[in-house]
């Protein structure tokens, strides 16, 4: 028996050794960590366990067949992070460049299948060449039965892609069908077609940092939620990532012990807003200021930075905050900053995580480029995500919430549950110089003084019209509060909405507005 046992150990050693050791201290060279102490630092401490170790490819094409090894360039299997069961596959660079094989396939087919069996998510750390090239069809195939159960689990279980090395071509389809993607910068990137084929095709001369590096899609393109410095930093915010999400859609938002005071007045938000409307301030300060601890995940933080999305804690309660930006774009929606929003509001609505509104929106952005790129339909996705999303909703209007963009943003006709707005907000079809342009325009003609009248009949209108009280007469808010009160205001209102159900009339699937 013993020498039986002490075989199964050499085997075991031998299959962790992956591609060998010079492969592995060529992944080191090049900062990267090898596809099993990722796994090791994405996990708690001793708790991953590895499935299907001695898997082998079935290929004897192109000098395939005495090519075998253990495990097939993909780890896959399951442990903990913090305390909760979470799947996951590593592919491995240093076995045939983690190239995905029909066996290779099977193997991360098996835990996604059990992941939504169980209810739980799904990590996948891609650093692969991409399809087999031997296999053909067959690796293809493979690909395809991932993307399938991607599709399946999406809204099911929490799917998170960390792109920590090449990942292109196909291949690039089962991350963006997760929740989110992060990629380490300088080491990782993503593209549909390489620098050598966009070069042959369309002359243009690129790195391939600057067609798919994780600056590239954290930045422009917005395929990247998150981009960091290397595997470890990587590894260790996917871990907090986590920490904010339910294990499936069967369960809540998790909710932990912050230690944060719930009845914590905030007295500097009442100087947050300046005086002259036309003046920016920093909508992420209020964000901080308000959250537990001021604990809060941005999410693509460095793309349509007119709209801040993340994940926070509000006594203790996981929740997704929205927010408007002033400082930049002066928190006009536009196309990029829909999209981004809708696909969050959409994620929390999936995994029963609260949504909370910050709104200052002075409206849509007006322009060619916008009209010509489809604002309207693009808008009209963040509309939807809202308009269907039945978890808790409190929005808190600290400027201005104007025209459609009002509307969008979890307005109480959306069935925003608890609508709140600050005593300077002004809720109006438009701002009050715009309006009183339009209806005093006859007026502002006759006047020998046109700016002098301007000036008086935009007071006017904004004294009448350009604050919340018009909307709270309506019922449209539910109260005025004050802005050092905001946090104590939407944790009651959270606990208010405990328990919340809401149903949708009976459909196979609804017609987002794509
Ligand atoms: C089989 C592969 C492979 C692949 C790499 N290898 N990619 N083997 N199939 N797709 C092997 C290499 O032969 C090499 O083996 C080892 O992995 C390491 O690769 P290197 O080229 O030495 O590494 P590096 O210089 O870092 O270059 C990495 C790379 C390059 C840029 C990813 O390997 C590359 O271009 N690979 C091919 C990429 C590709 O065209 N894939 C198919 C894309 S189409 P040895 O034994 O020599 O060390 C696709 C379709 C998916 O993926 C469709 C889904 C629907």
């Amino acid at each position: 028996m013993q020498d039986i046992i002490d075989r199964l150990e050499m085997l075991r050693v031998g299959a962790r050794l992956g591609g060998g050791q010079a492969r592995i201290d060529a992944q080191h060279a090049r900062g990267k960590l090898t596809a099993r102490e990722r796994l090791e630092a994405l996990m708690d401490p001793g708790s991953f366990e590895e499935m299907d170790l001695f898997v082998e490819h079935n290929c004897t094409d192109f000098g395939m067949a005495d090519n075998h090894i253990a495990g097939d360039g993909v780890v896959t299997g399951v442990g903990t992070i913090y305390g909760r069961r979470v799947f996951a596959f590593s592919q491995d660079f240093t076995v045939f460049g983690g190239s995905l094989s029909e066996s290779n396939a099977r193997k991360i087919c098996k835990i996604m299948d059990m992941a939504i069996k169980v209810g739980a998510p799904v990590v996948g750390l891609n650093d692969s060449g991409g399809a087999r090239i031997q296999e053909g069809v067959a690796s293809l195939a493979g690909y395809a039965e991932v993307f399938q159960r991607n599709v399946l689990a999406s809204g099911v279980v929490p799917q998170i892609s960390a792109i920590m090395g090449p990942c292109a071509g196909g291949a690039v389809y089962s991350p963006a069908l997760t929740d989110f993607i992060m990629m380490v910068k300088d080491t990782s990137y993503m593209f549909l077609t390489g620098p050598e084929v966009v070069k042959t095709v369309t002359h243009e001369d690129v790195s391939a940092e600057q067609l798919g590096g994780a600056i590239t899609h954290s930045t422009r393109s917005g395929v990247a939620d998150f981009a960091y410095e290397n595997d470890l930093v990587l590894l260790k915010q996917l871990r907090r990532l986590l920490a904010f999400l339910p294990s499936s859609n069967r369960e809540p938002a998790p909710r932990i012990d912050t230690g944060d005071d719930p009845k914590r007045t905030i007295f500097s938000l009442d100087n947050l807003v300046p005086n002259d409307p036309q003046r920016p301030y920093d909508m992420k300060e209020l964000v901080e200021k308000v959250v537990d601890n001021g604990d809060f995940l941005e999410i693509q933080a460095g793309y349509a930075k007119n709209i801040i999305i993340g994940l926070a804690r509000l006594n203790g309660q996981s929740v997704g905050i929205v927010a408007n930006q002033p400082m930049v774009l002066a928190g006009c929606l536009d196309i990029a900053s829909s999209v981004k929003a809708a696909r969050f509001v959409r994620f929390c609505d999936c995994f029963n995580i609260p949504i909370i509104t910050f709104v200052d929106v002075p409206g849509f952005l007006p322009g060619m480029q916008q009209e010509l790129g489809g604002i309207i339909k693009h808008g009209a996705k963040l509309l939807f995500a809202y308009a269907e999303a039945t978890v808790p909703k409190v929005t808190v209007i600290t400027r201005k919430a104007y025209g459609g963009a009002y509307d969008v943003m979890s307005s109480k006709h959306l069935r925003g549950d608890l609508n709140y707005a600050w005593p300077n907000a002004e809720i109006a079809v438009m701002g009050p110089k715009g309006a009183a342009e339009i209806i005093f325009r006859n007026e502002i003609k006759a006047s020998p003084n046109h700016e002098a009248k301007l000036k008086e009949v935009t007071a006017a209108y904004a004294a009448n019209f350009a604050n919340p009280f018009i909307a709270a007469r309506k019922g449209f808010i539910d109260d005025v509060i004050m802005p050092h009160d905001t946090r104590w205001r939407v944790i009651r209102g959270l606990q208010t909405l405990e328990g919340k159900q809401l149903s949708l009339p009976w459909k196979k699937h609804d017609n987002l507005p794509l």
